[in-house]
């Protein structure tokens, strides 16, 4: 049976020059069960910076235009760093299985980060597949967890230290 595309779910895939090689495969593998927004870059530029990649993935979940996100870059590590900056962006970088999915069923993890200089390609593509698999648990546990992390979101850190000395 043909699936239609507005039944795939939508990732979008951003990397930098770290990434690239492997976000390419990683779109080759993936689009014909998913439908792919594949945000750049869009060829091999040695001096591009991962900033610029990450904000158009974090914007196509934030809207919702993308129900999950793969962010790759050398390490997998400036991506991540980047992509949590946003509220309502929970990234991780995840080079083992075991996490790829239970940080989407314990905690609606939405973007994937991957180190392209640190994996190999078949297990990227693994590493994806399970984590666009998964799915939240909705068990209450897990819900009252995403709550206490949406209440963070909200909270400012900046941190007065005239008050903090009393003065
Ligand atoms: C780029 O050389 C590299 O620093 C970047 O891809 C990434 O690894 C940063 O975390």
């Amino acid at each position: 049976m043909k699936t239609d595309a507005k039944d795939k779910l939508c990732v979008a895939l951003g990397a930098d020059h770290g990434g690239f090689y492997l976000k390419q495969e990683l779109v080759t593998r993936l689009q014909d069960d998913y439908e792919i927004l594949d945000l750049g870059a869009d060829s091999y530029a040695p001096d591009d910076d991962y900033p610029d990649f990450v904000v158009p993935v974090i914007k196509a979940v934030i809207s919702g235009e993308a129900q999950r996100g793969v962010l790759v870059c050398g390490s997998g590590v400036g991506a991540c760093i980047v992509a949590n900056k946003v509220p309502g962006i929970r990234a991780c970088l995840c080079h083992d299985v075991y996490s790829a999915h239970q940080g989407v069923e314990h905690d609606d993890m939405n973007i994937l980060c991957l180190g392209a200089r640190v994996i190999g390609v078949e297990l990227a593509a693994e590493l994806v597949t399970t984590f666009l698999k998964a799915r939240f648990s909705e068990e209450e546990r897990h819900r009252r967890r995403l709550q206490k992390t949406r209440d963070i979101e909200k909270q400012s850190f900046l941190v007065d230290r005239d008050k903090e000395r009393g003065a």
